[in-house]
């Protein structure tokens, strides 16, 4: 994503915690390809901020930075006070992608499990988190199915509960519901802001969503869901916020 410095980058909302500082960040790959150039962007805490853009933006690009999957070439980025990716505890962050990757051999409670089988729970003390997370997003009668059972956007409800699993304070999402159809996308949407607005959680939401925020006004869009204070664009690549209703 290009040059994000309309303004100041933190969108003017004094007053609130910075949970994502970004500064200045280039990314050039190996190749030569420049995908992010000059992105400085504050996403305060319980902040909902979707990066809208052309392919090839640089969208999924500034989430891997911000994650800390991939390095940025200049500039910095801290998440909660530390560097992206050196953060001591990588339960802070989940990620949810366009496919969603689930074990097929694995029961749907094995694939909730799995990020907290890696940070050595057992499954006894894992069982309760698990449950919630499916209660979570809908699923809690399907933890025995395996996802060959499931429709596409409940294999997508279960990624979003092993990402929620870890209780992260903030949830990346790369246009998690692109390949689904348009009445599920619509319901999985407002899923994701029932979730946003009650677990306090901070999301930025990668979509190809048409609206065009210098068209169409984007108090005037339920999704993505801009309710509030202010919007950060740039040449190619958007970034708008909303704050969570009780703000
Ligand atoms: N690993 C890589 N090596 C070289 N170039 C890359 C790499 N990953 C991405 N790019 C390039 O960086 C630019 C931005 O890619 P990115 O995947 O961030 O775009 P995007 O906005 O997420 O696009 P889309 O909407 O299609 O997912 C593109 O030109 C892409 O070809
Ligand atoms: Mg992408």
């Amino acid at each position: 994503m290009p040059d994000q410095s309309h303004g100041h980058p933190d969108g003017g909302r004094a007053g609130q915690t910075a949970l994502i500082e970004m500064i200045d960040v280039d990314k050039e790959f190996a190749n030569g390809t420049v995908a992010v150039r000059d992105m400085s962007l504050v996403i305060n805490k319980g902040e909902f901020v979707s990066f809208l853009g052309p392919s090839g933006c640089g969208k999924s690009t500034a989430l891997k930075m911000i994650s800390g999957l991939l390095s940025v070439s200049n500039g910095s980025i801290t998440v909660n006070g530390h560097l992206a990716g050196q953060s001591p505890d990588a339960s802070d962050i989940g990620y949810v992608f366009q496919e969603a990757n689930l074990l097929p051999w694995a029961t749907v409670f094995e694939n909730v499990y799995l990020p907290l089988k890696l940070r050595g729970l057992s499954r006894k003390e894992a069982s309760a988190r698990v449950e919630e997370a499916l209660a979570m997003v809908g699923l809690a009668k399907f933890a025995k199915s395996y996802p060959r059972q499931l429709s596409g956007g409940m294999r997508m409800r279960v990624s979003i509960a092993r990402a929620m699993v870890t209780k992260p304070k903030l949830l990346l999402m790369d246009e998690p519901f692109a390949a689904l159809d348009e009445m599920t996308r619509a319901k999985l949407n407002d899923d994701v802001l029932q979730l946003w607005e009650s677990q306090g959680l901070t999301v930025i939401f990668v979509t190809h969503s048409v609206f065009d925020p210098s068209i169409c006004p984007a108090a005037s869009s339920s999704w993505p869901p801009v309710r509030a204070a202010s919007s950060t664009i740039s040449r190619s690549g958007t970034a708008i916020r909303a704050t969570p209703p009780t703000a």
